[in-house]
């Protein structure tokens, strides 16, 4: 699904739309997850099991996924995105926090990422691959810049098939997010497609099958907060 009813591509969408509500995003996205981000964010982190040097953090927006790996004490930190001005954000952030050295963010698409094959020794993604137009070719390109036994772990609300949580979630989505999401950034369309693209994206067995059908191996998946959060690990 897109945000917008025009014609233009749905990557092209998704730009405009985070550029748009880049300058509040990180507020919403503590109110909408009563500040849960930070710990789902940890827990994540915790995951990645091989001391890695090299961290490729896609979709990164205004970094908070990259900058929670430098709890890892990777040598450096690469952070992708299309939307300028979610990196311009993240940039603000990371020279206020003196980390310059630490983590550099580009602009660039997950489809086709501008780094050589077994690059990365691991690689995060954040709330992302619900946005992505071609899943697929964002999870192969993924597969091409991560080392052999590096690991990949992705963060993503979800939607249960338990019908009373099922029913909660939808309602949290509908009025919760959708409305305090138009109220603070007055785009509708933008917060009514976060919410909306939530229920739309594969459930976890679907997208364990995109990322093993990636050649990814081991790949595991955990839910948290009743539901709300789907953790998934995978290596090459
Ligand atoms: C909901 S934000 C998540 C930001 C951050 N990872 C976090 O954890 O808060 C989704 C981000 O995905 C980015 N995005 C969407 N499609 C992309 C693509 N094809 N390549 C790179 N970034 C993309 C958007 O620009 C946006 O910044």
């Amino acid at each position: 699904m897109k945000p917008y009813k025009n014609s233009s591509s749905k990557k092209d969408q998704i730009e405009s739309m985070f550029d748009d509500i880049s300058k509040r995003y990180d507020k919403l996205n503590q109110i909408l997850t009563f500040g849960l981000h930070k710990r789902w964010r940890k827990r994540a982190i915790n995951l990645i099991d091989n001391k890695p040097e090299r961290i490729l953090d896609i979709a990164t927006g205004t970094a908070d996924f990259a900058i929670a790996a430098l709890s890892l004490n990777p040598k450096k930190i690469i952070g992708i995105d299309i939307s300028k001005q979610m990196i311009e954000i993240g940039n603000d952030k990371i020279k206020k926090n003196n980390i310059s050295n630490k983590i550099d963010l580009t602009i660039a698409d997950s489809e086709n990422i501008p780094f050589p094959e077994n690059y990365f020794d691991a690689i995060t993604i954040g709330f992302g691959v619900r946005n992505f137009e071609n899943l697929d070719k964002a999870m192969s390109e993924a597969y091409r810049v991560l080392k052999k036994n590096g690991c990949i772990v992705i963060m993503e609300p979800s939607i249960k098939n338990n019908k009373v949580l099922n029913a909660l979630f939808r309602l949290y989505f509908k009025t919760i997010v959708t409305n305090i999401g138009y109220l603070f950034s007055k785009n509708f369309s933008a917060y009514n497609y976060l919410s909306e693209s939530v229920k739309e994206f594969a459930d976890s067995k679907t997208f364990l099958k995109i990322l093993s059908d990636n050649s990814f191996i081991k790949c595991t998946h955990k839910t948290y907060s009743f539901g709300v959060i789907d953790l998934y690990f995978a290596k090459k």
